[in-house]
């Protein structure tokens, strides 16, 4: 797959400002995929934007389908790193919100797509964002593949968060050998 211009253009933020969190390429083809299969009116949650290269993933697949009837919805608690985002010219369905996900997470709603990349609402409080995906709504979580050099600490709460989503009542998950290691959950 051709990576989009949208998304070279993250990458080149993220490699000025120094920024390493960025989703990897097998990620953001997943989020582009699935951000395409949204149904029509339907709404994208990000926790945790950084610089942009899966937002932009998923924004591109929105535009080469013609589409600009679903809203994305990204958070971001840092605000040096919010602003560089903010500072791009985003198609007009895509919102920013710059704070703490665990602060307005309940004030924005419900979701048919959501991909949790921070802290927050995956580490602490995902319970919360399970809350707000819709039925048949789907949740993607990466960096879940074990590294060696993760604290004792990390394991735990990844072990947590991927328990969690295996054995949540209310979701089918599935772990996909893929970048850095996902789970794909959809919500009855
Ligand atoms: C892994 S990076 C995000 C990468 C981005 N989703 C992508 O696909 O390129 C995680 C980001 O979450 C932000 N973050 C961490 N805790 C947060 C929280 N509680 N609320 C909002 N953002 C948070 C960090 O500042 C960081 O920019």
């Amino acid at each position: 797959m051709d990576v989009p211009g949208v998304v070279l253009e993250a990458r080149a933020r993220a490699a000025r400002a120094g920024f390493r969190l960025s989703s990897d390429d097998e990620v953001g083809q997943l989020l582009a995929a699935l951000a395409g299969e949204v149904p029509e009116g339907g709404r994208v949650l990000e926790l945790g934007t950084g610089v942009g290269v899966g937002l932009a993933w998923m924004v591109s697949a929105l535009v080469a389908a013609g589409r600009d009837d679903v809203e994305i919805v990204s958070v971001e608690s840092d605000p040096a790193v919010a602003a560089l985002v903010v500072a791009v010219d985003w198609p007009p369905f895509v919102r920013l919100v710059e704070g703490d996900v665990l602060d307005v997470l309940e004030d924005l709603g419900t979701f048919d797509l959501v991909f949790a990349d921070a802290q927050g609402g995956k580490w602490e409080g995902l319970d919360r964002t399970i809350a707000v995906l819709r039925p048949g709504g789907v949740l993607v979580v990466d960096d879940m593949r074990p590294l060696s050099s993760w604290s004792d600490g990390q394991r735990s709460k990844k072990e947590m968060v991927r328990r969690t989503l295996l054995r949540h009542p209310d979701l089918d998950a599935i772990e996909l050998d893929l970048g850095t290691g996902v789970i794909m959950s959809t919500r009855h």
